[in-house]
């Protein structure tokens, strides 16, 4: 595919944005990058960190920052963002300038929660089960603005999901 995009990966913590866009990486041979990592490296500090020890605005602007940069020098022709990213109009604004292909990958709330309950990674913003639930509903009228929407159950395997999305990029974009 000559035309491809850069292509943003999207949706709630625990999705599994950033595997996915590893095994996508992996099917397209090309570059992927994790925004939270890229911020992390800029601010030289992790982002759980960062949110709790600057609070979450000084985090968003960081966020921002570091998405105008990756955007601007295509560091990487796949972007996985933070949960929270696309749902600043600003961001979305920043994505839509450079014409990238926007994917959300949607998986339920009992397995988004599963994972954030289990897994190491410290989530400041994941608080307890009823807010966290309350901000998955939330942001689910954002993450609907996507171009294409992924469902993902807790047996999808990533590489799987990029085998389909590869298939549909491939007719989107082919003939262009
Ligand atoms: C956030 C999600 C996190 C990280 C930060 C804020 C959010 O990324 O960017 O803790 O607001 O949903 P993951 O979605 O990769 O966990």
């Amino acid at each position: 595919m000559k035309h491809l995009p850069l292509i943003v990966i999207m949706g709630f913590m625990g999705a599994g944005k950033s595997t996915f866009a590893r095994a996508l990486a992996r099917r397209l041979d090309c570059q992927m990058l994790d925004l939270d990592e890229i911020i992390a490296e800029q601010e030289k500090r992790s982002v759980p960190e960062l949110i709790e020890r600057e609070g979450e605005e000084q985090f968003r602007r960081a966020e921002t920052l570091a998405l105008q940069i990756v955007l601007e020098r295509k560091t990487a022709r796949i972007i996985a963002l933070g949960g929270g990213a696309w749902t600043l109009e600003r961001n979305r604004a920043l994505i839509a300038k450079h014409e990238c292909y926007t994917v959300w990958l949607d998986a339920p709330f009992e397995l988004c929660w599963k994972r954030i309950a289990s897994e190491q990674q410290l989530r400041p913003l994941a608080i307890d089960r009823k807010t966290t639930h309350a901000l998955y509903d939330e942001r689910r009228q954002c993450y609907k603005l996507a171009m294409l929407h992924v469902p993902v159950t807790e047996n999808s395997s990533a590489d799987e999901l990029a085998f389909v999305i590869v298939k549909s990029l491939r007719q989107r974009f082919a003939k262009r």
